[in-house]
């Protein structure tokens, strides 16, 4: 019996993924690729809503893609692919485009979040249709669940409503999708500011820990992560928030939980917790780093797995897109 279906996206946006990326999406996605015929797609049409400097995009687009499969995505099990390299997914857009309303696009906070940092005049029509496009992504591989953050909600709410409306308009063609956002999808922290999530679009990268960096680059953020004066190991995100965003990134990236890390660490100072964090997170990222360029190095055989990647799914999108063509009279 065929698997379940889930689609689930990043874009090319840095130069490396983050740990909050790793944990809050990837690392949720290699658990799922056993158990559902997943697609995952770096979505390099929804990074250029925002200037990008084309050189760059490019390099980042692949980086991004070998990270997933460095971290574990493996290409035999999962469509990894990019998202420009099936048309359907612009072509699909575009017809949804014309299904949604203004007010209701209008009402999307993660437009209206980043609009405001940009300023009208530097803000893109693309901007503003975004999470009609992230609709048309899903809608294509008639994914039943959409693996996500939190932040992402309201996007999935809207590709419901819009796959409901096509349907009921035009007969029966979308699976309407469920957002699943995993328990174990931990938010992380800034190190800097630990009541802020870790993102990319932070002032600094002080407190950002970046899959690809060097060890020891990795270790001075977290020996420098902001702490408190009380000198106790203890999770306690209102009082403690930095010291519990030490301790929920060791726990979840150790399976250990908290009690017996607090366990481990009863009267030893923040500078040893540190330190065994620094440790933790290279074993984890260390392999991940490695695996990363080597694939970077052999340019053709990542061109390869994603050119099979981009054949399957260009398969699946088509055939939905045929169908949506032909109700709808094109
Ligand atoms: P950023 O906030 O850095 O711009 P994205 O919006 O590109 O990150 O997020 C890509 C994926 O990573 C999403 O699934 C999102 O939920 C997850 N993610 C991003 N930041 C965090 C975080 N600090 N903690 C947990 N998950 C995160
Ligand atoms: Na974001």
């Amino acid at each position: 019996t065929a698997k379940p279906i889930i689609f689930s996206g990043m874009q090319p946006s840095s130069d490396s993924l983050h740990l909050g990326n790793y944990i809050g999406a990837l690392k949720q996605w290699t658990q799922m690729q056993e158990d559902f015929d997943a697609f995952f797609c770096v979505v390099n049409l929804h990074a250029i809503t925002v200037p990008q400097d084309p050189k760059e995009l490019a390099e980042r687009t692949r980086r991004t893609a070998a990270q997933y499969i460095a971290a574990g995505i493996d290409p035999e099990k999962s469509t990894l692919f990019i998202q420009s390299h099936v048309p359907a997914h612009a072509e699909l857009a575009w017809v949804l485009n014309t299904l949604t309303g203004f007010g209701e696009a209008s009402r999307m906070t993660q437009f209206k979040d980043k609009s405001q940092r940009f300023g009208s005049d530097s803000t893109s029509v693309g901007l503003f249709t975004y999470p009609i496009l992230m609709a048309a992504d899903i809608l294509l591989y008639q994914a039943a669940s959409v693996p996500v953050g939190e932040d992402q909600r309201q996007h999935v709410e809207l590709t419901r409503d819009i796959a409901n409306r096509f349907n009921t308009r035009f007969g029966e063609t979308f699976v309407v999708p469920e957002a699943t956002i995993p328990k174990s999808a931990a938010k992380i922290y800034d190190l800097q500011d630990p009541t802020s999530k870790m993102s990319k679009s932070a002032d600094t990268e002080a407190g950002l820990i970046k899959v690809l960096d060097p060890a020891n680059v990795t270790k001075k953020k977290i020996m420098r992560a902001v702490t408190d004066a009380d000198g106790e190991i203890r999770f306690d995100r209102e009082a403690k928030p930095g010291v519990s965003n030490l301790l929920g990134i060791y726990s979840v990236l150790t399976g250990r939980d908290i009690p017996s890390l607090e366990a481990e660490y009863a009267g030893r100072g923040y500078g040893d917790l540190k330190k065994g964090l620094a440790e933790v997170v290279e074993e984890t990222f260390g392999p991940i780093r490695e695996r990363t360029e080597e694939l970077l190095s052999d340019r053709g055989e990542l061109d390869r797995l994603l050119a099979g990647a981009a054949e399957r799914a260009n398969e699946v999108a088509s055939r939905t897109l045929d169908t949506v063509y032909d109700r709808i009279g094109l």
